[in-house]
């Protein structure tokens, strides 16, 4: 269950501003580093939240999709868009919360977890992700031999490079003791016995509902389907909405943005791909 977001409410809007972000790649991933198509595979979304990557992949037939995630809410959301009789694919939806994995080992081919690590845990120490440590555990026991894990994540470097991040210093503090690291991340799939195959970031701001223009942030309904914000204290997001609005009316808030903004530098999101190798 997410700490700091109450996906129950957020699932009536989530899908207005967010959507399968590089599914592509995560599917090119899977196929790649387990040598099988996407038809031959039994998959588990781990986090599956509205059911956006499951849509995507339920194009390719795969033999099974299991949909898991902590809030009613979004699991409701995935079971009204997913057809109830898919012919080619099995699909299942249970609610779960992690670290819990309520499947036997060897199960799956390919496992994908998107967007989801943040919610796990609060470190006041930001040294040590308890809860990603056992997920990934219980990922590798439920993957076959050869299977797959792919990850979509936030890093503190790609929240570093969203330029709004500089607008509320304390909250972006929280946040970095929210985010393993790139490091942490590949230190967890090691104890967990997966073997790190690849990760780059990306561009791709998907996940990000459309910056028209920087005052957009002034806006709530910009803000309400991304959880940074939801952890902003009333008065920061009061001072930011008054600093924005300084800065717009000085004529100085596009340079602010495009001092601070290095997305195309550090990319968005995190992508990793890791395996279970045959023993
Ligand atoms: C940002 S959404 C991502 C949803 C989906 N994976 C996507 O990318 O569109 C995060 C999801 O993680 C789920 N979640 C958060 N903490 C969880 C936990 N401990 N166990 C299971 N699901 C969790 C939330 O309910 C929410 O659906």
């Amino acid at each position: 269950m997410s700490k700091i977001t109450n996906y129950n409410e957020v699932s009536k809007s989530y899908d207005t501003t967010r959507g399968a972000t590089d599914a592509f790649v995560v599917k090119s991933m899977m196929e790649n580093f387990t040598g099988k198509t996407v038809k031959e595979m039994d998959i588990i979304d781990i986090g599956c939240g509205t059911g956006n990557y499951a849509d995507y992949f339920l194009q390719f037939e795969p033999r099974s999709l299991t949909l898991m995630d902590a809030s009613e809410g979004m699991l409701a959301k995935a079971k009204a868009k997913l057809p109830s009789d898919h012919s080619k694919t099995r699909l299942s939806f249970k609610k779960v919360v992690l670290p819990d994995m309520p499947y036997e080992d060897n199960l799956f081919d390919a496992a994908m977890i998107n967007m989801v690590l943040h919610h796990l845990e609060e470190n006041p120490d930001g040294k040590s992700f308890p809860c990603l440590s056992k997920t990934l555990k219980e990922v590798y026991r439920i993957l076959k031999p050869g299977g797959v894990l792919t990850i979509t994540c936030l890093t503190p470097e790609t929240l570093e490079a969203i330029w709004y991040s500089h607008l509320v210093p304390e909250n972006t503090q929280r946040w970095m003791k929210r985010l393993a690291s790139h490091r942490q991340i590949k230190t967890y799939l090691e104890e967990s016995g997966l073997s790190l195959k690849s990760a780059f970031t990306t561009l791709m701001p998907s996940h990000v509902p459309e910056l028209r223009n920087p005052e957009d942030v002034i806006s709530e309904s910009y803000r309400k389907n991304l959880s940074f914000w939801g952890t902003c204290t009333k008065s920061e997001n009061e001072d930011m909405i008054q600093n924005v609005t300084r800065m717009k009316n000085e004529g100085t808030l596009q340079e602010f943005y495009e001092t601070h903004n290095k997305t195309d530098a550090f990319g968005i999101l995190e992508i990793l791909a890791a395996r279970k190798e045959m023993k």
